[in-house]
């Protein structure tokens, strides 16, 4: 075990992880509103939105209108999801400076999220990846379903090492290990993040856990443990995949700024501002002001 961090920092999914899987198509000014909110509570990473295809997540259809009109603090983070060249192309143009790749260990639920293999998905983000070196755009990548997969079942730690190890050579500066349907618990989690940290330094890697099963917490002290450094939370534990079946919400970023300052971890962010946001959110949410969205597979 490593002595735990003074330091974490905490990469805020939830207008992005939470809201792509909302019933409701949430108001674009809602979006900007959070995301503004989110931007005053200290956060250093705060991810915005998705640039996919708009008809396999309709919930994020309004990435560019979204994306122009947050106002970006000097120093902080705002990545974009972006699964291909004219993701990377729409992000750009409205001016994304970090984007994040995705894929996951598992073929089946790849095929499901992303129409692609692995390794096609892999295939595609390399032209992405030039660009980004070009233009010099930081990359982030995700690997999803990392202790278990909704239509695979088991998802062995050899595949997990081998695509987080690809995205790391690629260029990601930094690999997010997705729990993605919240079925990890603390030594499978620990299991998973030490093979992995054995061919990629773990200060370039996040975890990224649902907490479907109430084991979110205990997963990240396990990583922290470990050495990990940086953790993906959502607001109000919004969030899911539309993809995976059984995903229901990030963990908090209340309980994890709570449970990290408890353990006097320090993350920059202001807790009883990151509280309101999330109520302010919750109340906008059950308000429903939007129309029902169905998701193209
Ligand atoms: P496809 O249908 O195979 O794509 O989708 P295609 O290349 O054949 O194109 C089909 C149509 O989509 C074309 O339009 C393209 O122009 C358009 P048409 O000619 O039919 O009018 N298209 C696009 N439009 C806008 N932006 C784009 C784009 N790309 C193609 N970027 C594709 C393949 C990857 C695009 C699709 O499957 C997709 O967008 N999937 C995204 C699914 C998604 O966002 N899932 C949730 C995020 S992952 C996640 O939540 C996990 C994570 O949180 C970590 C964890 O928890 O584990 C990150
Ligand atoms: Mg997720």
């Amino acid at each position: 075990m490593s002595p735990l961090p003074a330091h974490v920092r905490v990469v805020e999914v939830g207008a992005r992880d939470g809201l792509q899987n909302e019933k409701t198509i949430v108001a674009a000014a809602v979006k900007i509103e959070l995301i503004d909110r989110l931007t005053e509570t200290g956060l250093q990473s705060i991810e915005a939105t998705s640039f996919v295809s708009p008809k396999w997540v309709p919930q994020l259809a309004d990435a560019t209108e979204v994306f122009a009109a947050i106002h970006k603090k000097p120093g902080v983070r705002y990545p974009v999801l972006v699964p291909n060249l004219q993701g990377y192309e729409r992000a750009r143009a409205v001016g994304a400076t970090e984007i994040a790749v995705f894929t996951a260990a598992s073929e089946a639920f790849n095929r499901k999220n992303i129409n692609a293999s692995i390794d096609e998905s892999i295939e595609r983000f390399e032209p992405v990846m030039e660009r980004a070196k070009t233009d010099g755009v930081s990359v982030r990548g995700y690997v999803s379903t990392v202790l278990g997969c909704p239509y695979q079942g088991e998802v062995p730690v050899a595949d997990v090492v081998r695509v987080a190890k690809r995205l790391h050579g690629l260029g990601c500066y930094e690999i997010s290990l997705g729990d993605t349907i919240g079925i990890g618990t603390p030594a499978k989690a620990r299991a998973m993040l030490s093979a992995v940290a054995d061919d990629v330094p773990m200060s370039a890697l996040a975890v990224h856990f649902h907490d479907t099963r109430g084991q979110a917490l205990a997963n990240i002290l396990a990583c922290l443990e470990l050495g990990v450094r940086v953790v993906d939370s959502a607001v109000s534990g919004v969030g899911g995949c539309p993809y995976a079946h059984g995903a229901t919400g990030n963990v908090a970023s209340e309980d994890v700024v709570y449970m990290l300052h408890g353990m006097g971890i320090v993350t920059g962010i202001d807790l009883p501002k990151l509280i309101d946001t999330g109520r302010w959110l919750s109340t906008q949410l059950a308000r429903g002001n939007g129309s029902k969205v169905g998701n193209a597979a």
